[in-house]
């Protein structure tokens, strides 16, 4: 039997994702449920975390299960992920074994693990967790690559939430924002996606062509739109992409053509601020509301006053990361 694993939504037909969301939802109405009884899972953080720590942690708690939590590097042997290479320098060992001894023990494993904004050629593999999915005999799951599905499945639920369960005929705005660094992709490619699986009019509105996604996610898009309805445009122009909104989905990233060489984007970056979130562009939508995945520096990416509105639904999300967790862990142990 193919082990299934949950790297990417793409990989899930609609039907599946809506039975994780009816999961989720029933695990948010009730925290019963002892699917993890007697099962553990391991969480591999190759990179910070608050919330996907926090919500799979308790979540695995509430289910009757238990997490192992490891940063592989830090509290945890260094790992190596080339195949065939000569381990002479500071991994201590490989994937290969990581992979397979977790699997002994655990019946989850949960993987974080940041391109490392050097090459995006490189990053674009996503090397990190297909590793793990070769290796392990147990199911894996992404915490955060160069996508975040887990994300996708709360940011649905909390728009489900709000407008109900068809979201078709919503425009959907997926705005860059700025931010001091160079930041991940993956929040912003599973937008894309899930946005368009939904059926919703999405405009991705980022400052120059320099900023629209890689070419993977803007085909998966448009293919989704084939499918399921809606419509993909991108946009420069924040005046025009607010109007009319219905969600407004913030998310700061660098360009992926100054992958590298990151001093040369800067200025671009710097001289696009006035993307932020405020008050005067919600006011163009259609009473929409405005999400992020969080972390946000406020005042930066999304004013106070943004931040601090009904409008905003950025908390439930984050609680929903809980919920809807709980419902792919249940399902991959099933
Ligand atoms: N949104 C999200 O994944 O939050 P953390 O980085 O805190 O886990």
């Amino acid at each position: 039997m193919t082990l299934r694993h949950f790297l990417s939504t793409q990989d899930w037909s609609r039907a599946d994702l809506d039975a994780l969301l009816d999961q989720a939802a029933a695990f948010k109405r009730s925290k019963a449920g002892r699917q993890l009884e007697g099962k553990s899972i391991a969480l591999l953080f190759f990179n910070p975390s608050m919330r996907t720590r926090t919500s799979f942690e308790l979540g695995a708690f509430q289910l009757g299960g238990h997490a192992v939590v490891l940063a592989p590097g830090k509290d945890a042997w260094p790992i190596e992920f080339d195949v065939g290479s000569v381990m002479d320098g500071e991994t201590e060992e490989h994937v290969a074994e990581v992979a397979r001894v977790l699997s002994r023990y655990v019946d989850l494993i949960a993987v974080r693990a940041f391109p490392k904004f050097q090459d995006w050629s490189i990053d674009r593999q996503d090397r990190v967790i297909h590793a793990f999915a070769k290796y392990a005999t147990v199911p894996v799951i992404n915490m955060e690559t160069i996508t975040h599905p887990c994300q996708e499945l709360a940011h649905i639920q909390a728009l489900q939430e709000r407008f109900g369960r068809d979201l078709h005929g919503k425009k959907y705005v997926l705005t860059w924002t700025y931010h001091p660094r160079p930041l991940n992709t993956a929040v912003a490619n599973s937008a894309l996606q899930i946005a368009t699986r939904y059926g919703m009019d999405v405009t991705l509105l980022c400052p120059t062509p320099e900023y629209v996604l890689d070419s993977r996610y803007m085909d998966f898009a448009r293919a989704n739109v084939a499918e399921n309805g809606g419509s993909l445009t991108i946009s420069h122009d924040p005046q025009s992409a607010y109007r009319g909104a219905h969600v407004v989905y913030a998310k700061s990233w660098g360009a992926l053509p100054y992958f590298g060489r990151w001093a040369d984007e800067k200025p671009i970056r710097d001289a696009h601020k006035h993307f932020i979130v405020d008050e005067a562009k919600m006011a163009l939508t259609d009473h929409g509301v405005f999400s992020h995945c969080l972390p946000l520096r406020r005042n930066v990416k999304a004013t106070d006053a943004v931040m601090d509105s009904p409008a905003c639904i950025a908390i439930d999300e984050a609680e929903n990361r809980l919920h809807v967790q709980k419902a792919v862990m249940a399902a991959l142990v099933s």
